[in-house]
């Protein structure tokens, strides 16, 4: 077998086992067995770039090369369903269905809503060749590299399975429940905000400039519409899909041809309660017209089809008493009004508080305390109050105001205009504000104190121990253990802790301090600019923004964290007892200009570092890392399985590529 024939054979066979284990849910191999016919593949490719191919199973890896999104118009436009809510409404469109049809025998496909993003997939000779998202409905973003990245939408179609040879098939791009639980959990940890609910987190995944991370964040897709020259106006829907699932595609089970509307009601409660067990989310069911020729007579209104219409699922829904408004402050000042009400059974769950979101959603339900009050429990995580039962309101009742003041520290609350929330402005003195700092500064990615915990933290704070993280430095073993002595161990080796965290790098401490939007990644940038603090404190707007990765939003924080007087005076403390406010001599040593005025773009999979450590290094020899190869490129750091567009697109331009081994002599030789 030639190298190009053992490549062609591994992809096929990749593909079909990719079929079998995403769409079928059958595997036949072992992931052991998969994963070595994936690295042979890789290896091959690497070896005979001349053979690459964009649609190989082994570029669903993604890339992190930031992408804008092209926008491409829609052959065909991409229309939204009429919405209905009840079993009349249903009957109607039966009937007029019905009606339009002028007495000729017909079918109604039903199927699952499923809730997520329309895309829409082309495919030419058997390939994947774009994906774009709905957009306006005539022109979407062109989120081809991303949505090569899901291992449930076939790259490569089965061989002989009878595709057409071109066609577009549209469909919903999902994130399952696990994955979403998994990830808001991650989140969680890190403090960041959580999606709201598995379609949210579906669309901002999909809409990453970064497709390394659309790879691992586990999308699934089904498809449910098919369209093109080719797929001609005599067929049947329901048949098609059964078709495009022998092509390679993911096709729900749950379709089922319906003759009578009892059928279609039918349906639609068995799906209404076990929906709960699928593995994505739902909100509806579909119905359509089965024939292509009738869809075709029966037509379109200027928005949706006259042949099919969405049922959308009541959301569970509660109704309880609200006893009282209560309001939580969060790390950064954010005010969230809370409703306390009569505990109450919504969906499996017994419910006693649910959000109110802000100030303006309190009004437009003209909420007032002692209210019944509608609680729902959509595709949402926190239960919401959506509505009043007026009717059971009495005049005694009093209207609930939004406070006007922080309940925590009595400061004055504002509200930034454009945006809903309220905050409490005073951050140096505002308790959870500031537990809510130490905590961060003590985190594992930050000063990494491990002795201290959450609760430590509030045991001192309450105590009057810490103000703020300068305090740390200053506790003793014999104030936390008290009189008593009899917390003298673990009090010993808090400040232990305490005292190693003095050797945590100034990369770290930069993130430690708590500027806002500096998060890890972005206060590594800044220590290896600045080199010290003092530098960074010093720092203009402009200055600011010639770092590379810095933009407007984060300047002008890092600015406003050091105008704050009381900052500063934390920052000289915490240089005084010895946190590290520079990089150490070892970061500085490795520091040179030999990469001074190169772009330099990094492709690929490394074995010697790891990616962000190769940024880090053209960073500190004073290069600039940058996104997309172009004619200023001043070459290419290539790793294993550089993506063949790439390859294509230096050797088009003539940029040069260095392997690891290349790029680090270059760096190491002395000058
Ligand atoms: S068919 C012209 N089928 O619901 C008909 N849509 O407003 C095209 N959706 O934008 C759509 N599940 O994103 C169809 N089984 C299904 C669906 C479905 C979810 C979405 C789709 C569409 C919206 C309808």
């Amino acid at each position: 077998m030639t190298p190009k024939e053992e490549i062609e054979q591994l992809r096929t066979q990749l593909h079909q086992h990719n079929y079998n284990y995403y769409v079928l849910n059958q595997p036949t191999i072992s992931d052991y067995e998969f994963d070595q016919m994936m690295h042979k593949l890789e290896d091959l490719e690497t070896f005979y770039p001349q053979y690459a191919d964009p649609n190989s199973p082994t570029q669903r890896v993604g890339s992190d090369i930031n992408q804008s999104f092209r926008q491409v118009p829609h052959k065909y436009p991409m229309l939204s369903l009429a919405n209905t809510y009840n079993e009349a409404d249903v009957r109607d469109f039966y009937e007029r269905v019905k009606n339009g049809l002028e007495g000729e025998e017909f079918e109604i496909v039903a199927e699952m809503k499923y809730d997520g993003l329309s895309i829409s997939l082309t495919y030419v000779d058997g390939k994947l060749t774009q994906a774009v998202t709905r957009g306006d409905g005539v022109q979407g973003d062109d989120v081809t590299a991303n949505v090569r990245t899901i291992n449930s939408i076939p790259l490569q179609l089965r061989p002989n399975s009878g595709y057409p040879h071109e066609f577009e098939i549209r469909g919903e791009i999902l994130m399952p429940w696990t994955s979403f639980e998994a990830l808001n959990k991650e989140r969680e940890l890190r403090e960041e905000q959580l999606f709201a609910n598995p379609r949210n987190a579906a669309s901002g995944t999909l809409k990453s400039q970064k497709s390394e991370l659309v790879a691992s964040r586990k999308l699934d897709a089904y498809l449910y519409y098919l369209l093109g020259d080719e797929i001609g106006n005599d067929g049947y829907h329901y048949e098609n899909l059964q078709k495009a699932k022998e092509w390679g595609f993911k096709i729900s089970d749950g379709m089922k041809k319906c003759k009578t509307v009892d059928e279609i009601l039918d349906y639609i409660n068995y799906w209404d309660k076990e929906r709960k067990n699928l593995p994505v989310a739902t909100d509806g069911i579909v119905l359509k017209v089965n024939s292509l020729r009738q869809q075709q007579h029966l037509g379109y209104t200027a928005k949706s089809p006259r042949w099919a219409i969405a049922y959308k699922f009541q959301a569970e829904r509660a109704c309880t008493r609200l006893n009282e408004v209560t309001y939580q402050v969060g790390r950064t000042g954010a005010i969230t009004p809370v409703a306390n009400m009569n505990p109450v059974k919504l969906a499996g769950t017994i419910v006693k508080r649910a959000s109110l979101h802000n100030a303006d959603i309190i009004q437009q339900l003209d909420l007032h305390i002692g209210d019944m009050v509608y609680v729902e429990k959509g595709g949402e995580i926190i239960p919401k109050v959506v509505g009043v039962d007026k009717t059971q309101r009495t005049p005694d009742m009093q209207p609930v105001h939004f406070i006007t003041h922080c309940p925590e520290c009595g400061a004055e609350l504002l509200r930034i205009e454009g945006e809903a929330a309220h905050y409490c402005p005073n951050d140096t003195a505002c308790p959870p504000q500031i537990k809510g700092r130490i905590e961060h500064f003590i985190s594992r990615k930050a000063m990494d104190i491990e002795s201290l915990g959450p609760e430590t933290v509030d045991d001192y704070y309450q105590r009057g121990l810490i103000h703020n993280i300068a305090d740390l430095y200053l506790i003793k073993a014999s104030d936390i253990s008290g009189a008593k002595n009899e917390r003298a161990k673990s009090a010993l080796k808090i400040v232990e802790g305490v005292k190693a965290s003095l050797q945590v790098p100034f990369e770290r401490v930069v993130f430690a301090i708590g500027i806002r939007f500096v998060g890890e990644t972005t206060a590594k940038l800044l220590a290896r600019h600045f080199k010290t603090m003092d530098a960074l404190k010093n720092a203009t707007v402009e200055q600011l923004l010639d770092v590379e990765g810095i933009g407007m939003v984060i300047a002008q924080s890092v600015v406003n964290y050091f105008q704050e007087p009381r900052n500063v005076e934390i920052i000289e403390r915490l240089k005084e007892y010895g946190v590290q406010m520079s990089l150490s001599e070892e970061a500085l040593s490795n520091q040179s200009t030999k990469l001074e005025g190169k772009s330099i773009v990094i492709s690929g999979v490394f074995s010697k570092h790891s990616r962000d450590e190769y940024k880090a290094l053209i960073e500190q020899h004073g290069g600039k890392n940058v996104g997309s190869i172009s004619a200023k490129t001043s070459f290419i750091l290539a790793g294993e399985n550089m993506g063949p567009a790439k390859l294509e697109k230096a050797s088009k331009l003539g940029v040069q590529i260095l392997s690891e081994d290349d790029f680090l002599a270059m760096i190491e030789n002395e000058d």
